[in-house]
């Protein structure tokens, strides 16, 4: 999943169409990043891998009970948190104000 979260933010930076070949069990998919990435902001797609490490590696799927889908789309909607999770992920460390806001 990490990967998946990181092609999408750097896409920007790969100049050739980008697929993810994902399977679970006997389901295989490929999922167009190029078309995905379009779809998102530069600074939701960076906050989205923040989001990803704060709820988690990529064996955990879900946070305090709420499952990562429900926080992606909380971040979608919500454009503090993107601010917050996007500039989170270009630091050292996380201010006290930041770790409030998360
Ligand atoms: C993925 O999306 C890009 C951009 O829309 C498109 O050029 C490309 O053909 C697509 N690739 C596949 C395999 O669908």
């Amino acid at each position: 999943m990490y990967i998946f979260f990181l092609l999408l933010s750097f896409s920007d930076a790969i100049s050739k169409p980008l697929i993810f070949d994902t399977s679970s069990g006997n389901n295989r998919r490929q999922l167009n990043i190029t078309d995905l990435a379009a779809t998102m902001s530069k600074q939701l797609r960076d906050a989205i891998i923040s989001l990803h490490a704060f709820t988690g590696c990529d064996s955990t799927s879900c946070f305090a009970g709420k499952d990562k889908l429900k926080a992606l789309k909380m971040l979608q909607g919500d454009q503090d948190h993107q601010d917050t999770f996007s500039r989170i992920g270009t630091l050292e460390t996380i201010s006290g104000q930041d770790m409030q806001l998360i």
